[in-house]
């Protein structure tokens, strides 16, 4: 059994944004494409299984069975098989963290792992039905709690305890749509000020429009080998050093405190040990900002700052380039947008091109250990990502 690490070869990504011109295959192909160019000496008839992170498509483009479709597309006949994984909006983290276990275990040395969604073609009510039944149907969907709802419940009870302040969500916005500017797969690639933010319709007090992810297309690829023969595929691969994941349940009565994520404390705690680094040593991350009070949440449960100093963490400028961690260079699930299976994937691309230096205009300077974090339903599911430049 080979429990050594998995490296990432190859990353590729689709143009986020309402994608007409594609079909769900059509855009998994786009990101799976780029990714094999990025990458060398590797086809796609070289990969041994073939992972599909993919939430909803038999609601959303009425077809199931995704991974052999895809595969059948991209003419792959994987040997150890294909298969999609769903776990709502952290389908992709939940797909690498497989592809890391099927490495790590000997199962299979190369591993192509392709996150797509297509989120715009199907009538508006049936994508916000097809979002809310990620909870408790019984129970709480059928209530009308939708996830701007849930969130907005957090947001609420985080100002009450600990003073944010509007403006702190509104500079998480701004901070990522001025991200999403320099990243041409970015859906919304213009900048907002604060004044735009707090004039955007409400949507679920005290959220707005601009603290809300979009509906969007995209896909995204990363191809993961052993770690001994990354060298063969790319002069410069990034290490998994950890991806971890904790579960606490489904519906929002599972979480007891809804400023503090315990599920998502612990992933991270377990990430951190088994990477053998500390929060202070993460020089970027892209985390699960599905709305701005998420972001701020998550600096303060990943550790990068104190509990209740999330709003005045991005005040200071910290989560910006430049900043203590710089948070979501690629504009994020705000900006860059939430086709929600690409999601997980789709961060690992991003945090490949930064150890890589490749960010181009978005590039944190000396950036050597980045961190993900993919969030699934109200809060309750998490996988937490950490990576390195190879040695
Ligand atoms: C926020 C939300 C309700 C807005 O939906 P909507 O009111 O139907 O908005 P529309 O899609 O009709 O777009 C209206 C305008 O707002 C813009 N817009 C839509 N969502 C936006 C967003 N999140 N940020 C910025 N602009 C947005 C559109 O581009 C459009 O602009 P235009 O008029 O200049 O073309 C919807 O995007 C949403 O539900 N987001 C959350 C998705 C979600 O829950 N994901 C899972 C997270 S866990």
């Amino acid at each position: 059994m080979w429990l050594g690490k998995s490296a990432v070869v190859g990353v590729g990504l689709s143009k986020f944004g309402k994608r007409e011109d594609a079909s769900l295959r059509e855009l998994a192909a786009e990101a799976v494409y780029e990714s094999f160019q990025d990458a060398r000496d590797i086809e796609p008839g070289d990969v041994e299984a073939v992972i599909v992170a993919s939430s909803q498509p038999e609601r959303l483009v009425v077809q199931s069975h995704v991974a052999p479709l895809i595969c059948e597309y991209l003419g792959v006949k994987p040997s150890k098989g294909a298969f999609r994984v769903e776990s709502a909006c952290s389908s992709g983290g939940v797909a690498l963290r497989m592809a890391d276990i099927m490495i790590r275990s000997g199962e299979a040395s190369k591993v192509l792992v392709v996150g797509v969604e297509k989120m715009t073609e199907a009538p508006r009510s049936e994508v916000m039905t097809t979002l809310s039944i990620v909870g408790d149907k019984d129970w709480e969907s059928i209530h009308g709690i939708t996830a701007p709802a849930g969130f907005a419940l957090a947001a609420q009870r985080h100002m009450l305890e600990y003073g944010t302040k509007e403006e702190h969500l509104g500079l998480v916005a701004v901070k990522n749509h001025a991200n999403a500017e320099l990243n041409p797969k970015a859906m919304f690639r213009r900048r907002i000020t604060l004044n735009e933010y707090k004039d955007s319709p409400p949507i679920a007090k005290p959220l707005k429009l601009l603290d809300c992810s979009p509906i969007c297309d995209g896909a995204s690829c990363v191809i993961l080998t052993d770690a001994e023969d990354a060298r063969k595929y790319n002069d410069t691969p990034v290490v998994v050093k950890s991806i971890t994941q904790t579960t606490i349940g489904n519906s929002s009565t599972t979480v007891d405190d809804l400023t503090t994520w315990k599920p998502l404390v612990e992933a991270a705690s377990r990430a951190y040990s088994l990477a053998g680094i500390s929060p202070k040593q993460v020089d970027v991350a892209e985390v699960h900002d599905c709305f701005t009070i998420a972001e701020i949440i998550e600096y303060e449960d990943l550790g990068f700052c104190g509990k209740g100093y999330g709003g005045r963490f991005v005040e200071e400028g910290q989560s910006a380039i430049g900043g203590e961690v710089a948070v979501n260079t690629s504009g994020g699930l705000k900006a860059k947008g939430h086709p929600i299976g690409a999601t997980g994937i789709a961060q690992v691309v991003e945090i490949t091109l930064q150890l890589r230096g490749e960010a181009g205009k978005r590039q944190v300077s000396g950036a050597d250990i980045g961190l993900t974090h993919n969030l699934g339903g109200f809060a309750v599911n998490h996988v937490v990502g950490i990576y390195g430049r190879m040695t």
